[in-house]
Parts: C-alpha cells; sequence; structure tokens
C-alpha cells in the first residue's frame, strides 16, 4: 500500500506560523509520525510540501503512475483558489482526503469554500496535527478493505 501526504503553501513554516491557530506540531515532526504510524500498519508513505501551486499540480500528476493509491492533501490556502488544483484531482481520478488543522468553518467567509471538497472521499477539520493520522488510517482502512480490488 502507498500513501502520499502532500501539504501545500506555507504549511512548512508549522510550529511557527500563527501557532494559536494552527498548534505547536512542525511538519517534520508530522510526516515522521505518519511515516512511523503507515510503516507499523504495513505501508509505505510519502510527503511531498510545496509553496508552489505548478509544483503541487504536477506532483498529483505523477501520482497517477507511481504507484501511489490513496492521497491524503492539505491544499492550505490554495483550498480556495486554485481550480487548477482540483482539476488535478479530477484528471488523476485518485482518491483522496482532504484535511485541515483549522476549523475553516469557524474562520472568515474567504475560508468557508472549498475547491477540493465535494471530490474528497472525506474531509477533515479543526483536529490540528491528529487529523493528518486519522485520514491516514481511514485511507488504509479504505485500501484493506475487502471490496478493494
Ligand atoms: C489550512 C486552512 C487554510 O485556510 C489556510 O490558508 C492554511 C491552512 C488549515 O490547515 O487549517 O494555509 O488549510
Amino acid at each position: 500500500m502507498q500513501i502520499l501526504v502532500l501539504h501545500g503553501p506555507n504549511l512548512n513554516l508549522l510550529g511557527i506560523r500563527e501557532p494559536q491557530v494552527y498548534g505547536a506540531t512542525t511538519l517534520e515532526q508530522i510526516n515522521t509520525d505518519l511515516v512511523a504510524h503507515a510503516a507499523r500498519r504495513g505501508a509505505a508513505l510519502s510527503t511531498f510540501q510545496s509553496n508552489h501551486e505548478g509544483v503541487l499540480i504536477d506532483r498529483v500528476q505523477a501520482a497517477r503512475t507511481d504507484g501511489t493509491q490513496f492521497i491524503v492533501i492539505n491544499p492550505g490556502a490554495f483550498t480556495h483558489t486554485s481550480v487548477a488544483l482540483r482539476d488535478a484531482f479530477a484528471g488523476v481520478a485518485l482518491p483522496f482526503i482532504e484535511v485541515h488543522l483549522s476549523n475553516i468553518h469557524r474562520r472568515e467567509p474567504f475560508r468557508h469554500h472549498s475547491y477540493f471538497s465535494d471530490l474528497a472521499e472525506g474531509v477533515i477539520l479543526g483536529l490540528g496535527a491528529a487529523g493528518y493520522r486519522l485520514a491516514v488510517d481511514a485511507a488504509l482502512d479504505r485500501l484493506n478493505a475487502p471490496q478493494n480490488p
């Protein structure tokens, strides 16, 4: 089983960036935990962060043929702006779960709309770094489900 975790813009600053909103855990700590957690469940997990829309699109497109079976993504601010990144997900047709550290519906109105949620298998909001672990577990449960080819 192979899972890809994608992090969008400014998430490289986790731990420093608005800790009252996003928590004190760094991106490196999140990634290390997810790799170890997936390994305990017998799965390979890779992570990728970029501040650049096109680079994220290229990574999603590469996932179509590199063995990735499921994507977990926090698109950061691209959540609310990027038709192009949404189209990449529609194009590769890989299942994905959308994660946000904060509950975007409790925040400014411009954060309430996501270009990804209607394509996602599921959406996890407002649970901080724990949300990624929940998403990875849900992805692995789906991949392990007997009806999954
Ligand atoms: C975020 C929410 C977005 O609105 C914001 O632009 C981010 C982080 C979250 O994880 O809560 O960069 O995706």
